[in-house]
């Protein structure tokens, strides 16, 4: 680059700069809340009908299912097995989960598990007698799958200023395993429940924007690719783009709403009818069933809008100096490289207040191979065991008042966004090499700038 057009592009950099980091990261509808209900708040532009279904989809959302029979009929449902019996038991405050301290039974942290191999259409492959994910509870008569252990296994680096670290990752074992052994050659993946505000938003970003950032033969040899997950979408009888799961591994926020629902708590819909139990659970099968569906489409429909309408966030503010190298940092170590800045959502979108808006999330919604450290060597549709979807940051820094902890991946490992960073290789192994070379004082800002996103 000569010295010209390196003028002309710093030129662009300033008003591009001030794009960058507005007030309002999640659009019109961004709220300002610095309090443990900031992520549970709707957007402020929508609709009185959306507001009034967004409240009825949170009461959906927060209520504990109950087995069958029960006196309220509504409430009716949960089971033959199960993980947790809300959607908020999870997603606590509509925030994150994280794995269990010491001693304390398993809620928000669930493991996803498969067989080597294509399951159907080309997604993962069920594990005989236990499916694709361990059920840590039964209803009363039926048995749990298993009961999850957790150990941390302690490793340890140093800063390129000679200042130590210890990073912990966790090895996950089952024990009273209901229905023999797992296969030898089982994959399991652990992930923590993730945050809820602004997917509306990433669900309105257009197809031809995510797969802009495509870079499948790492052309620009930057060595960051970015690939799109396509996934099976149940409505649209194909494969879609994937956006949503740590994987990218659902396509519509209608998709993993329906998902949880079966997945997570037993309760069935016309998406996902079936009944949660692989043939030799016999007492599964033969508990007591609902005759049509336990969520009607209505109801249903209605959780999706809540998860469409959550709202993101204002900035909280920080000093000029730590702005501005922020800034700076996380475009010299490359970090905006995956996790992009801005989009603006589609012009056609369902959800009238969710179009065309000036975003902010931090993400390309694209899956990159982050190295062996992060892997979980489960495949899930086209993402191999190495790549994660590039995880959103906007909002990041609230997620400490909210969940009242700093767990962050997928799996909850990192105790503080440091430790995410150090975690970061494959794809990302320069820009966590550069981390590691940055001071102290660089990187007290970026881990502040991080937090103020
Ligand atoms: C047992 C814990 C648990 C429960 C209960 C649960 N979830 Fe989740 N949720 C998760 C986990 C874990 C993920 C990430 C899944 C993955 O990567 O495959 C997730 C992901 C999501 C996402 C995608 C978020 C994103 O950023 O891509 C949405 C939306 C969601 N859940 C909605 C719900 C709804 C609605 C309910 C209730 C019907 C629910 N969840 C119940 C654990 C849970
Ligand atoms: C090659 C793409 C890539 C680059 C470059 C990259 N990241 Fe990431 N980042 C990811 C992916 C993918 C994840 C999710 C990984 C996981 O959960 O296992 C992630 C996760 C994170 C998380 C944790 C988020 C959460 O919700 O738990 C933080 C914080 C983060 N990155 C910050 C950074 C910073 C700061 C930089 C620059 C120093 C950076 N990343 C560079 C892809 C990237």
């Amino acid at each position: 680059m000569n010295k010209l057009t390196l003028l002309f592009f710093s030129a662009l950099l300033i008003p591009l700069c001030g794009l960058a980091n507005p007030k309002k990261p999640g659009g019109e509808g961004s709220t300002r809340s610095e309090t443990i209900d900031a992520f549970s708040l709707p957007m402020t532009n929508i609709s009185a009908q959306d507001r009034k279904d967004f409240f009825v989809g949170k009461s959906f959302f927060r209520q504990n299912w109950i087995e069958l029979p029960a006196s309220v009929k509504s409430l009716e449902g949960l089971g033959p097995t199960f993980i947790a019996r809300s959607c908020v038991a999870c997603h606590d405050r509509d925030g994150r989960g994280r794995p269990p301290e010491v001693g304390e039974e398993f809620r928000s942290l669930l493991f996803r598990i498969s067989k080597p191999g294509e399951g159907p259409h080309g997604g993962p492959n069920p594990v005989e007698n236990y499916g694709d994910q361990i059920q840590n509870f039964g209803i009363s008569n039926v048995p749990a799958e298993a009961k999850p252990q957790i150990k941390w296994i302690e490793s340890h680096g140093t800063f390129d200023d000679g200042t130590p670290y210890t990073l912990v990752k966790p090895e996950i074992t089952f024990k009273e395993l209901a229905f023999g052994e797992l296969p030898k050659d089982v994959m399991i993946s652990p992930r923590v429940a993730q945050a809820m505000y602004g997917l509306g938003l990433l669900e309105a970003i257009s197809d031809k924007d995510i797969l802009a950032n495509v870079d499948s033969n790492d052309s620009d040899q930057d060595g960051i690719k970015g690939k799109a997950n396509y996934v099976w979408n149940q409505r649209a009888e194909k494969m879609t783009i994937g956006r949503f799961g740590w994987k990218a591994n659902q396509p519509t926020l209608l998709q993993q709403t329906a998902g949880a629902f079966l997945g997570d708590m037993g309760i069935n819909t016309s998406i996902f009818s079936a009944v949660n139990c692989p043939s030799v659970q016999i007492a599964c099968l033969n508990a007591p069933k609902k005759k049509t569906a336990e969520m009607s489409d209505k109801d249903l429909n209605r959780v999706t809008k809540y998860t469409q309408l959550l709202s993101v966030p204002e900035r909280r503010i920080v000093a000029d100096e730590i702005e501005i190298r922020g800034q700076r940092l996380v475009q010299d170590l490359a970090c905006i490289k995956c996790h992009v800045p801005h989009f603006r959502t589609a012009d056609f979108f369902p959800i009238k207040e969710l179009r065309g808006q000036e975003i902010f999330p931090y993400t390309d919604l694209l899956l990159h191979d982050m190295g062996e450290g992060l892997a979980d060597n489960r495949q899930d549709f086209r993402a191999s065991g190495r790549e994660w979807r590039t995880a959103p940051l906007w909002g990041i820094g609230l997620i400490k008042k909210v969940n009242k902890h700093t767990r962050f991946l997928h799996d909850g490992r990192a105790r503080n966004l440091e430790e995410a960073i150090l975690w970061h290789g494959g794809e990302a192994e320069v820009a966590k090499n550069k981390y590691k070379g940055l001071s102290a004082d660089d990187r007290n800002k970026l881990i502040t700038y991080l937090e103020s996103l």
